[in-house]
């Protein structure tokens, strides 16, 4: 309520991508201060579940995209969110397309943005990531996202792009997503396809075998994140790559590029996320779901506004949620709520646990 009130006419008088900067650059400033050291993340016994071998204290989490660079890392917990998910981060530094390229289209509770993939590079990101480390274990798990630099050419230097990212990053990260699916690098969406994704998650996971071997440990879960502008054959290759190479699971999915229905009359270029793509995102998690059996935890993104959007995408097959168009229409404790929402949902229809709904 106050942030509807108060706080969001004050950022939406300004420009998308500036008002964002401000927040992320007062959320880094705050999560610096040792106020909330200790204080625990949002967790119950009734939310918490073990994914990938990995243990989150809710299913809510950041998607990526919110903090690229990973300033604000330690401020999300604090609002709710059971696990948060940096980047994309690119192997080299790069500035991304000419603003303004990040836009509100408020009627349709939605964000239309064709970033490409401002990063300050996976060496800067790696050294924040290390001293975030150095200071205190964090609450929740981390995930590292990952995607390509744009001057970067050819399949060979591509792949040495991504494992470069993937050296530099990975032993900070609780888990890595692979990003194929943005719409706002050129060529990027091709990695999707089956031969080509094959390759590019044989390479990480054999890089994250050699790495995980040199330092004694187990390697860390790999996702991939894909979009929502396929066939199903193209998804059900996805899925058979994806089992074949033992990936942790999939995250489904980045921003489309389709304009259906209101949307059509939308010209500017870029990826749409919020409310127009809830119903296309849940479609490919249920489609997920039942090609692999249920097999592969999945990561349900896209247009979750609430709890009862929750819900039915976890029921849809998601083991865990994402969310960040929303956060921008309704606050920053949006992540507590639909925490709080699940929670009730779950007392309603006599659930004991949240991982019961998953595919139901
Ligand atoms: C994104 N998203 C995104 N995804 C990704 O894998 N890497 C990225 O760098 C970004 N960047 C990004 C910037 C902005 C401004 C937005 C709005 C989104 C996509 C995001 O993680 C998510 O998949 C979609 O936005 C759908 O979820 P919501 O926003 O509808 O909850």
């Amino acid at each position: 309520m106050i942030y509807r009130r108060a706080v969001r006419p004050v950022l939406f008088s300004q420009d998308a991508e500036t008002a964002h900067e401000r927040t992320i650059a007062l959320l880094a400033s705050a999560s610096n201060l040792p106020l909330h050291a200790g204080r625990s993340p949002f967790t119950h016994t009734k939310l918490a579940s073990s994914i990938a071998g990995l243990k989150f204290p809710n299913p809510v989490g950041l998607a990526a995209g919110c903090d690229k660079n990973a300033r604000a890392v330690r401020a999300w917990p604090h609002f709710g969110f059971g696990f948060v998910e940096v980047g994309t981060v690119t192997a080299q530094p790069q500035p991304g397309n000419p603003k303004p390229r990040v836009f509100r289209l408020v009627e349709h509770a939605a964000l239309l943005n064709r970033l490409g993939f401002n990063s300050e590079g996976a060496e800067i990101v790696a050294k924040r990531l290390a001293n975030l480390r150095r200071q205190r274990p964090l609450s929740v798990p981390l995930a590292v996202n990952i995607g390509k630099t744009k001057l970067v050419t050819g399949d060979d230097a591509i792949l040495d792009d991504y494992r470069t990212s993937y050296r530099r990053l990975s032993r900070f990260a609780d888990f890595v997503i692979v990003n194929v699916s943005s719409p706002n690098t050129p060529g990027l969406r091709q990695w999707q396809e089956k031969e080509k994704l094959g390759v590019l998650l044989r390479t990480l996971m054999e890089e994250a075998r050699s790495l995980a071997a040199k330092r004694g440990v187990a390697p860390i879960p790999l996702f991939v994140k894909i979009s929502p502008d396929m066939t199903d054959a193209d998804m059900a290759d996805i899925v058979e790559v994806a089992l074949e190479v033992g990936l942790a699971g999939i995250v489904a999915t980045n921003t489309t590029i389709a304009r259906e229905g209101a949307m059509a009359a939308v010209e500017q270029t870029g990826g749409v996320s919020g409310a127009p793509l809830r119903e296309r995102a849940t479609e490919v998690i249920r489609f997920l779901h039942r090609a692999t059996e249920g097999k592969l935890p999945l990561i349900g993104v896209g247009g979750i506004a609430s709890a009862e959007d929750a819900y039915a995408r976890m029921r849809a097959g998601a083991s865990l949620i994402q969310l960040y168009t929303a956060m921008v229409y309704e606050g920053p404790f949006l992540a507590r709520h639909i925490n709080a929402g699940l929670l009730r949902l779950m007392q309603r229809d006599g659930v004991a646990h949240i991982s019961e709904i998953v595919g139901r």
